[in-house]
């Protein structure tokens, strides 16, 4: 767990690359302090250089995660897991095929499951027959949306099943063979569920998320804004770059803020080694 972090924290760093090794030295540590831990794992671009960096840390420094946990945070419905449109074959490709985890124990929502009702509740007991997730990873849509928990979704929502908007299923349409193959829903975490974890760390990069995470941080709690949930946690970190975090008002105070926190641990560092 980030030493101090008893709120929220915004750190703004130059640029995609670097805030992809933020998250991943971030992951990193917790898996050497707990080799056991539970992680929340997200699809999309913006975890991707993150990914890569973990990928590289188990090559070149053995970072081992052959007793790591993974629950990803959602899944198209129905879609078969082998195709390249899934989240699940997405989990595979960008990063569980390159490090040593059991594959067992990554969990991404099934999207074959007969009963993708069922499954959802199931899913939801997983996570707790696993201890909870320790680290939540996520992305931010342009709309402010987390997962796949649209505007309007309830703060208190669970794994659920959520109906895909028409635009969303249009936007998709390219990616498949036919019409009919498009999914026309997902298997989601809530935002109940995802403000369990005991730390989150929300992702954002690029200028077309100024907005979103502008209104996350510096708006009203409100369903309209689902990452404005975040406020109510009590450890998380957000990990922008600077274009991503170019709309913030408090932009300068933020990163003040951070250069102090880091000059005030290395003061106790110092103290202690002296000691
Ligand atoms: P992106 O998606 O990382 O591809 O921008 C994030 C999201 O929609 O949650």
């Amino acid at each position: 767990m980030a030493r101090g972090l008893r709120s929220m924290e915004v750190i703004i760093l130059p640029d995609a690359e670097a805030v992809g090794k933020e998250a991943a030295r971030r992951i990193a540590e917790l898996i050497r302090r707990k080799p056991n831990c539970v992680l929340g794992l997200a699809t999309g671009s913006t975890p991707i250089p993150c990914y890569r960096e973990l990928i590289r840390m188990h090559k070149e420094e053995g970072l081992d995660f052959s007793h790591v946990t993974t629950f990803n945070l959602d899944e198209y419905y129905p879609i078969d897991p082998r195709h390249p449109q899934s989240y699940r074959y997405f989990m595979d490709e960008n990063l569980f095929n390159h490090i040593n985890i059991d594959k067992s124990r990554t969990f991404v929502p099934y999207g074959l499951a007969p009963d993708p009702y069922e499954h959802a509740e199931w899913y939801e007991e997983q996570i707790k027959k696993a201890g909870g997730i320790d680290l939540q990873i996520l992305g931010i849509g342009h709309n402010g949306h987390i997962a796949f928990n649209e505007p309007g979704s309830s703060l208190a929502s669970r794994t659920r099943v959520k109906t895909l908007t028409r635009e969303t299923i249009e936007a998709n349409a390219r990616f498949f063979d036919r019409p009919e193959d498009v999914p026309r829903y997902a298997i989601t975490m809530g935002i109940g569920t995802i403000l369990e974890a005991r730390e989150i760390i929300l992702l954002a990069t690029g200028e077309g998320k100024a907005d979103a995470v502008a209104k996350a941080i510096e708006g009203p709690v409100t369903t309209m804004c689902p990452a404005s949930a975040l406020q109510l946690h009590p450890r998380v970190t957000f990990i922008l770059d600077e274009a991503a975090a170019s709309k913030l008002q408090r932009k300068d105070y933020y990163k003040y803020v951070h250069e102090m926190a880091e000059a005030l641990k290395k003061q106790i560092l110092e103290a202690r080694m002296r000691a």
